[in-house]
C-alpha cells in the first residue's frame, strides 16, 4: 500500500492506494462519531456495500444505507434530497460520517449533502471508479448538476480520507476504465511530460486493467493533484489546471445529455480541442498535437464529438465556472506537459478548433 497526505494544515487528510486494502483498519482512525451513512448505488451496492457494513459493524459504528439509481443524469436535487432524507430518517445528528461508496457521481453528491447537512457533517470517499480514484475524491469539490450546466451547485468539502483500493477495478467495465484514464492523461499533459512518456510506456498494460499499473497511476496522479489542491484549495489560480479539457468537454457533456457520453469521455475529446487551439496558437507544434490525440486513441477514448451547433457548443461554454467579469478563459498548453489558465486566445481559432474535431 501507498500513501499520500493533502496538506491542508489541521485538515490534512490521506490517500491510500493499494489492493485488498483492509477498511476496519484504515478507516478506523477517521471516523469521529458513532453514525456512518454510506451512499452507493444499485450498480455498487451488490458488489461492495457489504463488506464495508462488516468492517465498520465491526467497529461499533450505526450503519445505515442511501441506495441511488446509477448515472450521471441523477445528480441532481431531486436525488440529493434522498440523503437527506436518509440521513434525518436514521435520526443521524452532527458527528455522524457520511462515507461515499461508488464513482464520481457518488462522491460529489455524498459529499455535498454532507458538507450541507446540518451545515458540515464528516465526510469519506471509497472511490470505486479510477476517474474517481484519481480525480474527484481527492481535493474535495462536491455538487450537482444543473439542466443549464455540469457542477453548477455545489461546495468544498475536504474527506477524512480516500481509500483507492485497485481491487475494485476489477468489476469496472472497460468504457469506465477508459473514461478514467481520460483523467489520468490529463495530468501528463498539464504538468509531467515524464508521466507521458510512462503512459506511451504502458498504455495496453493499463487498459487491460493491469492492478500494478493502475496503482502507479492511481498514485502519480493523486501526488499531482494533492500538490496542486494543497497550493490552491479553493481554486484561485493553480487549482484551475485541473480543468484542462474541461470547457470544451464540459460543453459536450452537457449538450449531449448528461450520461450519454462520459465524464471521461468529453474531457479526453476537450484535452484534443485545447491541444488543437493550443497548436493553433503556435504554443505547442502539429507533432506535439499527434501525440496527444494518440495517447487518446490508445486508451480507447474519443477524439472529436458529434457535430454540435456553434452557437450551442458556445452557449455551454459560456456557462464555464472560470468565466470572470463575463469572459471565457482557458486552459490551453503553452508547451507539451505545461498547462496555462488564458484569456488571450485567438476566438476565432478557438470557433475553428471546435468546427475541426466534430464527426
Ligand atoms: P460514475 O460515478 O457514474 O461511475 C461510472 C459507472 O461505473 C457507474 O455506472 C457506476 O455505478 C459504475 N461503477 C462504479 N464503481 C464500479 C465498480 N467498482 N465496478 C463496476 N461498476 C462500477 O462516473 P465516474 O466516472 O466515476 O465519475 C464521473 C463524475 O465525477 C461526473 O459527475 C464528474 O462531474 C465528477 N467529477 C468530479 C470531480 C471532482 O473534483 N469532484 C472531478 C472529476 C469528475
Ligand atoms: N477536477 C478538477 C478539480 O478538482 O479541481
Amino acid at each position: 500500500m501507498q500513501t499520500l497526505y493533502v496538506e491542508l494544515g489541521d485538515r490534512r487528510y490521506p490517500i491510500f492506494i493499494g489492493s485488498h486494502l483492509n477498511p476496519q483498519q484504515l478507516l478506523e482512525p477517521y471516523i469521529h462519531g458513532q453514525q456512518v451513512m454510506i451512499v452507493t448505488n444499485t450498480t455498487v451496492q451488490p458488489l461492495y456495500l457489504d463488506h464495508y457494513v462488516a468492517a465498520l459493524e465491526k467497529l461499533g459504528k450505526k450503519v445505515a444505507v442511501c441506495v441511488l439509481p446509477d448515472g450521471e443524469q441523477y445528480k441532481n436535487i431531486e436525488h440529493l434530497t434522498l440523503i437527506f432524507d436518509a440521513l434525518l430518517e436514521a435520526g443521524f445528528n452532527r458527528d455522524c460520517t457520511v462515507l461515499a461508496l461508488g464513482g464520481g457521481v457518488i462522491g460529489d453528491m455524498a459529499g455535498f449533502a454532507a458538507a450541507c447537512f446540518q451545515r458540515g457533517v464528516y465526510f469519506i470517499q471509497v472511490p470505486t471508479t479510477l476517474l474517481s480514484q484519481v480525480d474527484s475524491s481527492v481535493g474535495g469539490k462536491t455538487g450537482i448538476n444543473h439542466p443549464l450546466g455540469k457542477n453548477m451547485i455545489g461546495a468544498f468539502q475536504q474527506p477524512q480520507v480516500v481509500l483507492a483500493d485497485m481491487a475494485q477495478l476489477k468489476s469496472l467495465p472497460a468504457r469506465e476504465l477508459s473514461a478514467g484514464l481520460a483523467e489520468v492523461i490529463k495530468y501528463a499533459l498539464l504538468a509531467d511530460i515524464e508521466f507521458l512518456v510512462w503512459l506511451e510506456e504502458h498504455m495496453e498494460g493499463l487498459v487491460a486493467g493491469d492492478s500494478a499499473l493502475l496503482a502507479e497511476a492511481v498514485y502519480r496522479s493523486c501526488a499531482h493533484k494533492a500538490r496542486i489542491v494543497a497550493n490552491d484549495e479553493k481554486e484561485q489560480g493553480e487549482r484551475a489546471l485541473l480543468n484542462l479539457g474541461h470547457t470544451f468537454g464540459h460543453a459536450i457533456e452537457s449538450y449531449m445529455g448528461y450520461g450519454v457520453w462520459l465524464h471521461g469521455e468529453a474531457v479526453a475529446t476537450g484535452m484534443v480541442m485545447a491541444a488543437d487551439l493550443s497548436q493553433r496558437m503556435g504554443w505547442i507544434s502539429a507533432a506535439d498535437l499527434e501525440r496527444t490525440k494518440k495517447i487518446i486513441q490508445r486508451a480507447n477514448l474519443p477524439v472529436a464529438c458529434p457535430k454540435i451547433p456553434l452557437e450551442e457548443f458556445l452557449a455551454y461554454m459560456s456557462h464555464d465556472k472560470k468565466v470572470l467579469n463575463g469572459q471565457l478563459r482557458l486552459v490551453l498548453m503553452k508547451q507539451l506537459g505545461q498547462a496555462i489558465l488564458t484569456k488571450d486566445f485567438d476566438v476565432e481559432l478557438m470557433t475553428q478548433t471546435i468546427l475541426a474535431n466534430q464527426n
